[in-house]
């Protein structure tokens, strides 16, 4: 059995899913908000030995986690204690899944797409950036501020119209572009004491690169945002962009397997940019970043290549 951690709405899970059942394995979508309603957890032990790893869900049957053959985290999700109107109450039942659920995974002796522990941490962009550095990727110069007169002197040296500046992460309600930080932003500059902000060097694009790779297999796509109505972030104009399938310079494939091997990452998503004069620079690895957006535009074969791990130890060598 292959367990996929996401929830229904999700296309990777699908179509990855999809093609798994194609070839005939079993496939279990793990839904973590189906806890606590429609589905159950056990956890047993005897003589010294976990004896059960249950999920029960309620209609479809009861599945032995100890038989995972591979586990890919791709969308956790949480318990639905929507129905818990005290916060008091939330906080601890909240707390409380949270326990089990992370015990469980380190439960599940099985190949992880990635290791739930080692994406919390390799999720994180200040150490991305500094083991990307360190393994001779360059990197923008960065600064991670919520000091108003750092992130001035910052801005200061670069120079206005040669910085950025992003976010760590977004919500759903949230969601911010990279900016070059121009004069009206300076303005608003003391605003970082709220929340740091990420101030980087502007890095000009010849092409952005998405890197995506599935244990040794990386798919390399090339990002034209030029000609679009906006060449600060790819993300902001990818139906104008072109985008086509690349070839990555060995020495950069090979920092790039070793960044993941540093980060104990089988799976990742890196984003870089290509300069003019056609140097690599690492912006950021997404552990689960998405794909199917690549592989539309490219044909290449990425939910192939996950659902080939997954399903096949010796494609993992
Ligand atoms: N320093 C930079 N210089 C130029 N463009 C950048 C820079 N940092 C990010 N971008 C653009 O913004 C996009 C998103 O930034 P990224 O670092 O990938 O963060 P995230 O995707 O988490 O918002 C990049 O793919 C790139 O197009
Ligand atoms: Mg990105």
């Amino acid at each position: 059995m292959i367990v996929i951690i996401s929830h229904p709405q999700d296309p990777h899970a699908g179509r990855v899913g999809d093609l798994l059942r194609g070839d005939g394995q079993p496939v279990l979508l793990l839904d973590l908000s189906d806890f606590p309603h429609r589905a159950s957890l056990s956890v047993g032990y005897q003589d010294s030995h976990v004896e059960r790893l249950d999920y029960a869900v309620e209609g479809a049957g009861v599945f032995d986690l100890t038989r995972a053959r591979s586990v890919w985290w791709r969308r956790p999700q949480t318990p639905n204690l929507a129905a818990v109107t005290d916060s008091d109450v939330y906080a601890f039942t909240h707390n409380e899944w949270q326990e089990a659920i992370n015990g469980l995974w380190q439960l599940i002796d099985a190949p992880w797409m990635n290791p739930p522990a080692r994406d919390e941490v390799a999720g994180r962009k200040a150490l991305q950036l500094k083991i990307a550095s360190g393994l001779g990727l360059r990197i923008p110069r960065t600064l991670i501020t919520s000091d108003t007169q750092a992130a001035r002197a910052f801005i200061d040296q670069q120079g206005l119209g040669r910085t950025v500046f992003k976010t760590f992460s977004c919500t759903h309600a949230i969601w911010r572009e990279t900016r070059l930080v121009g004069a009206e932003d300076l303005e608003k500059l003391e605003h970082v004491r709220l929340a740091p902000v990420i101030f980087q060097e502007y890095i000009e694009a010849a092409a952005d690169l998405r890197v995506t790779v599935v244990g040794r297999k990386i798919f390399a796509a090339a990002i034209d945002a030029r000609a679009t109505d906006y060449p600060v972030d790819f993300r902001m104009s990818l139906g104008q962009a072109r985008t086509e399938a690349a070839e990555l310079p060995p020495a950069v494939s090979e920092r790039l397997l070793a960044l993941m091997d540093r980060l104990g990452l089988v799976y990742g998503a890196i984003d870089l940019r290509r300069t003019p004069e056609g140097e690599y620079v690492f912006l950021e690895i997404n552990t689960a970043g998405e794909f199917l957006f690549i592989e539309e535009r490219t044909s290449q074969p990425i939910a192939r290549a996950v659902a080939d791990w997954l399903a096949d130890p010796s494609a993992r060598a």
